[in-house]
């Protein structure tokens, strides 16, 4: 058994998964004070926003995790747009938007970059994850300067490796039941791709720094299996997406507490591929579509369905971000959560450090 990740800073070796959309530094306070490391996710948020949750997080005194995307966005092709935007127009009449209501509108996602930064030097977050590989090594290193941990999701064996030869301090090996985006960079066919377990077990002889477990984790038996197989930590996401700090919708509770609901890895919502449970959207159009453009642009052109949609009280444009297990999933304080899965670590772990103090 590898020895648990006491850089975390946590009192346990359990990061509660960043999840864009679905929280934010409310959720990451709750699992920080209930002995976990909480995470900001940053991908959805502009500048001020960043900076005022990080300055939460900051303030509380404990360690904390924030999370960008690395992705390479393309540039957008109207031809592409417009094929999109066509092959949702059954769904967009049917709703009652005209054409122009159902142009693409909206901000795409943005990768972590320069300004984003010089935020990160002012705050000094404990560890700083990345998706969809890593920025630039001028930028990398200037995130390794403030002397933050560096942490990244791979998803097949190459991609540690090239994680672990760019110095990333520990690998996220996220399997295939993951809920939200794959967070691959190198390989983007999911049948290269494994579940978790397996993911730890090939890797753990060939990869020298640290496995952080991700995907299908939900209770105490789970974390045991993953630490057995030779994980540091375990990254735990679709488990706390029904406690009373995310800021998950009803819409989305709704489903994620239905026990045969079905999930699948789908592009039609970003253009990137992710698991969510299945909606309308996914049935019709099927949940892969070769029309669908790149991540992340596919995005935009379904907001404006989305929103009509929802304020009818119907998921059917919604993307439902969800893992294939949702047995942990529970409507009750994050600290809940953490103290079902705590029973699956066997050992008593050492109490925090103190950090230095917020920026003002
Ligand atoms: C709703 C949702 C949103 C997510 N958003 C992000 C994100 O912003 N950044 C990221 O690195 N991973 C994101 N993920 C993936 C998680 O980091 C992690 O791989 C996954 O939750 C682990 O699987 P599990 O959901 O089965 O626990 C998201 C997952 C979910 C369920």
């Amino acid at each position: 058994m590898q020895a648990p990740l006491s850089w975390l800073g946590s009192r346990l070796p359990l990061i509660q998964a960043p999840m864009a959309g679905a929280q934010d530094a409310g959720l990451a306070l709750a699992v920080g004070a209930a002995g976990g490391l909480g995470s900001l996710p940053a991908a959805l948020l502009g500048p001020d926003a960043l900076r005022s949750q990080m300055h939460r997080l900051q303030s509380a005194g404990r360690p904390w995790l924030v999370n960008f995307f690395a992705h390479h966005p393309p540039a957008p092709d109207p031809v592409v747009e417009a094929r999109w935007v066509e092959r949702l127009r059954p769904w967009a009449q049917a709703l009652g938007l005209d054409a122009e209501a159902a142009a693409p509108r909206g901000a795409v996602r943005q990768p972590f970059g320069p300004a984003t930064c010089e935020l990160l030097e002012a705050f000094r977050p404990t560890v700083v994850s990345f998706h969809f590989g890593l920025p630039p090594d001028d930028l990398l290193n200037r995130v390794r300067r403030t002397g933050a941990r560096i942490v990244c999701s791979a998803t097949t064996l190459r991609e540690a490796r090239w994680l672990e030869a760019r110095g990333v301090d520990a690998v996220i090996a996220q399997g295939l039941e993951a809920g939200g985006h794959r967070g691959h960079f190198l390989d983007p066919d999911p049948s290269l791709q494994g579940p978790t377990l397996e993911l730890l077990q090939a890797w753990r002889a060939q990869v020298k720094v640290p496995l952080i477990a991700a995907g299908g984790i939900t209770d105490a038996d789970d974390v045991r299996a993953a630490m057995a197989s030779g994980a540091a930590a375990v990254q735990v996401g679709t488990a706390f997406l029904c406690c009373e700090e995310a800021l998950t919708s009803s819409l989305h509770r709704t489903r994620l507490l239905d026990p045969h609901a079905p999930t699948a890895l789908t592009n039609l919502f970003s253009g990137g591929l992710a698991r969510g449970l299945e909606n309308r959207l996914m049935r019709e159009l099927g949940p892969v579509c070769a029309d669908a453009p790149p991540f992340p642009l596919a995005s935009p052109a379904l907001a404006p369905l989305r929103e009509r949609a929802e304020a009818l009280g119907r998921d059917d444009f919604t993307p439902l971000w969800s893992g294939k297990r949702r047995g942990g999933c529970r409507t009750a304080p994050a600290a809940e959560v953490v103290a079902a899965l705590a029973r699956g670590f066997a050992w008593n772990a050492p109490a925090p450090q103190p950090l230095s103090p917020a920026p003002t």
